[in-house]
Order: C-alpha cells, then sequence, then structure tokens
C-alpha cells in the first residue's frame, strides 16, 4: 500500500445467521443470502483489507451461529473485525470467533486510518445504550491515538431514520455519544447496522452511514415493520489516508419470497 492509496473495506452487517442452517428470519434463509454476500466479497478479492461486521451477525446468539459465521468467512482469508449487536450475546462471539483472521480488538489503525469499535448492546434490550464505562473507553482512546483520520462502528444508530418502529429502539443516549466525538475533529465517519437499510446523515462535519443487512430489508420511512423488497447488500469502503473516503452499497443478485409477517425487536 502506497501513502496515498485506500485501504478497502466491506461493512457487513445485521446477518442474523442461527445454529441451525436451515432457520429463516421472516420467511428469509439467512445462510442463502450471506452466501450470495461472500459471493460478491469473493470477486473484491484481494481489493479487500479488513471486514467491519457491525452487530447482529447472529439471529440466536448461540455458539454454533458464530461458528457457522467462522467457517463460511474462513476461506476469504480477510482480516476480520466484529461488533455485537441486540440479538448476539458478546461473549459466546469473542469465544466461537477465534481464528487468527478474527480479531478481538475493538482499537486499532489501518492504512492511515483509525478504527473504534464500540459495544451499545444492553442485554435483554433491543434498543441501544453506551455504557459510562464504553463512553470513557472512548474518550481515552480518542486521546490516545494521533489525528489520523478516524471511523467509529456501532450497532445502533445515534440518528433517527424517520420509521417510528426503529427509531424507539436507536442509541437512547445520543447525546452522550455526541458529546464526546465532537472534541475530536479526527472522527469523520460513524457507521452502524440495526437498520436494514441505506442511511445517510451529516451531523457538523461528521457522516453517519446506514447499510443494508446481508438479509432482510426493512422499508425506509414505515411507521410500523414493514418490509422491502430490495436486495441484500453490504457497503464498500475505499478510505484515503488523507481523510478523503468513498463509499457505495453493493446489491447481491439474491432473491427470495418473503413471508410479509407483522414483526418486531429486529
Ligand atoms: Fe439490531
Amino acid at each position: 500500500m502506497s501513502d496515498t492509496s485506500p485501504v478497502s473495506i466491506a461493512q457487513i452487517t445485521d446477518i442474523h445467521l442461527f445454529a441451525d442452517d436451515n432457520q429463516e428470519l421472516v420467511g428469509m434463509p439467512t445462510k442463502d443470502s450471506f452466501c450470495a454476500v461472500i459471493e460478491q466479497l469473493k470477486k473484491l478479492g484481494s481489493e479487500l483489507d479488513l471486514l467491519l461486521l457491525t452487530g447482529d451477525i447472529s439471529g440466536d446468539a448461540s455458539l454454533e451461529s458464530y461458528e457457522n459465521l467462522q467457517n463460511l468467512l474462513h476461506p476469504l482469508q480477510i482480516p476480520t473485525y466484529s461488533l455485537p449487536g441486540n440479538h448476539d450475546c458478546a461473549i459466546a462471539m469473542e469465544e466461537a470467533l477465534n481464528l487468527r483472521l478474527f480479531s478481538r480488538r475493538k482499537s486499532f489503525e489501518r492504512g492511515g486510518w483509525n478504527f473504534i469499535l464500540l459495544n451499545s448492546s444492553v442485554p435483554e434490550q433491543v434498543y441501544g445504550y453506551l455504557s459510562v464505562e464504553t463512553l470513557d473507553w472512548l474518550d481515552s482512546q480518542l486521546v490516545i491515538i494521533d489525528e489520523k483520520p478516524t471511523l467509529i462502528a456501532v450497532h445502533h444508530p445515534p440518528f433517527l431514520v424517520n420509521s417510528r418502529w426503529l427509531d424507539s429502539s436507536s442509541l437512547q443516549n445520543a447525546e452522550d455519544f455526541f458529546a464526546i466525538i465532537d472534541g475530536y475533529p479526527q472522527v469523520k465517519l460513524v457507521i452502524c447496522g440495526h437498520i436494514h437499510q441505506e442511511f445517510q446523515y451529516q451531523r457538523h462535519n461528521v457522516h453517519y452511514l446506514g447499510t443494508p443487512s446481508t438479509c432482510i430489508q426493512f422499508q425506509p420511512n414505515s411507521t410500523d415493520f414493514a418490509l422491502d423488497n430490495q436486495q441484500p447488500g453490504f457497503r464498500h469502503f475505499k478510505l484515503y489516508p488523507n481523510g478523503h473516503w468513498e463509499s457505495r452499497i453493493e446489491r447481491v443478485p439474491y432473491f427470495y419470497p418473503l413471508e410479509l409477517l407483522p414483526g418486531k425487536g429486529y
């Protein structure tokens, strides 16, 4: 990598794998749709420097679901970093993702950028919250790291998406989060999962990005739970050492008839 070439990253989110490979989420076999995403990642091949998994990796928080993830991703041979969402068990996740390519680090530098991964999950709750310990740790990391451009990843969005049912489970203490990052102008990007849709929002000089799930998609601007017929996908970033960044959503050719069941808690 030269001093000016970008670091290339795939953000993969809300995979919802289960212990049973055949289990479905609202009618979608989540392993199959994830395999379609993996095929697309293979096409990017050596271009990708790392994978960022932004929560709800599991749909049932089982050890087996994380082992399934590891078995599916390992052939790609791409360094992988992860954080938990509301459907995950952070302890099982750390225990099961034990191969060398799966890093437990939550703060690292790559390609001239700093990366900080936060745990916003709250046991037994769908909504997100950053504990005092997590906020203190974030602040300490931002003090320690240098002024390289910084990306923060967190499962629950610290912004609203104009969907009442989803907005009720966003990050509950976004103001505490803003109070910290507002003091660090090197923070450029905050990337999230949870909302199963593409979303972009800017506050001050920070861009906040939401990314499609690798399985079911939620309909934008819907008051109540509703599925969208967009295909599964992920986000591909190019981050340049001078702080410039590019991102695009990649959708995969995976189609499945969805059962439009009422539901919540995704
Ligand atoms: Fe979630």
